[in-house]
């Protein structure tokens, strides 16, 4: 009778499987960098109330918006993980003003490195699922411009993820061999591969939008809307974008944070919100569109600019915008 293989036998930990993934030099020790940022931020996002870090900081960031206590821990410990990380040449992010240079090209700087440190934050004190989502760009730039290596279009991403601040911390990297998830064994401290490959199924009646804007919504938007309400669709909002992409990406559906009459640009930030998170739907055989353009395309000319964003299921993602379009 054959045996079954003990538990700790099945146990692929991320850096193993990065290692069997045959990633560009460098890239590895950035992800996994990125995940350590993200092992020492889940904790302190679970001890938030007891270390008195849920609440406003004081300061705001570049958008005006009060930056969380949260936010600007989660920044600062990113940061320092990546700074002692050769391959990092940029790090930016919503909390910072502008792109950091680390190291340039001949310094060994090969990524860049944008981040959301924490999106959802002003769920924190409510105890709601938050995260971290991150874009790797390659620096491609001479050493004396290393700063803008950071305004590539979403297309030129070399990796791409975000970590979920759940019931279980929750990793799941895009890369170009595909979207592979692993969950955080609290006791071993490692992030272990549950899931390789990850589908986005093609069809499925959710869509994922804040209606209480519905006043503000463009015709098209409001027309799909009426499709959807007339044609036994569900309707779910978390209101931390990681974790609607994350139930989009498992379930499949469409996520939405549309231009609206108050905002033209939308809400979400295209190169650590929109680019990263499209890229991970796209790998998994979903679609990201900024409304009537794909988002990847996108050519952006601020680190902190914003897009309207539809992503999720390839059907689902064209019943909107081919009305978007109309
Ligand atoms: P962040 O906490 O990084 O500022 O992001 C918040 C974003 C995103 O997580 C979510 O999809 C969106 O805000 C929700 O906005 P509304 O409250 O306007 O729906
Ligand atoms: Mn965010
Ligand atoms: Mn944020």
């Amino acid at each position: 009778m054959s045996r079954e293989p003990a538990a700790h036998e099945n146990l692929t930990t991320l850096s193993k499987h990065l290692a069997s993934r045959g990633l560009a030099p460098g890239l590895d020790e950035v992800l996994l960098a990125i995940a350590l940022g993200g092992k020492a931020i889940g904790h302190r996002v679970r001890r938030a109330r007891i270390d008195d870090v849920v609440g406003v900081a004081g300061g705001e960031n570049v958008f005006g918006e009060v930056q969380q206590k949260l936010d600007v821990l989660s920044d600062e410990i990113l940061l320092a993980c990546l700074k002692d990380t050769r391959a990092t040449a940029v790090y930016a992010s919503e909390e910072q003003d502008g792109p950091l240079v680390l190291r340039t090209a001949s310094e060994g700087g090969r990524y860049c490195v944008l981040a959301d440190p924490l999106d959802g934050s002003s769920n924190i004190d409510v105890a709601v699922s938050v995260g971290t989502i991150f874009s790797v760009l390659p620096n491609d730039r001479p050493d004396a411009e290393t700063a803008a290596a950071v305004l590539q279009p979403g297309r030129r991403q070399v990796a791409a993820g975000y970590i979920v601040y759940g019931s279980s911390v929750v990793l799941v990297l895009a890369t170009e061999a595909g979207v592979d998830m692993y969950t955080l064994d609290p006791v071993l401290g490692e992030f272990v591969l549950v899931e390789e490959g990850i589908r986005i199924p093609d069809e499925k009646k959710i869509y994922s939008i804040n209606e209480a804007y519905v006043n503000d919504f463009d015709d098209g938007l409001r027309a799909y809307l009426e499709y959807a309400h007339g044609s036994g669709y569900g309707a779910r909002y978390i209101g931390s974008m990681v974790a609607d992409v994350h139930r989009t990406l498992l379930k499949g559906g469409v996520f939405i944070y549309p231009a609206t009459t108050k905002a033209p640009r939308g809400k979400l930030r295209l190169m650590y919100e929109g680019n990263p998170m499209g890229y991970v739907v796209e790998r998994a055989g979903g679609a990201a569109s900024a409304g009537t353009t794909p988002l990847l395309e996108a050519v952006p000319t601020d680190v902190h600019e914003r897009t309207p964003v539809v992503l999720g299921s390839k059907a689902e993602v064209e019943q909107v915008t081919r009305r978007l379009g109309a």
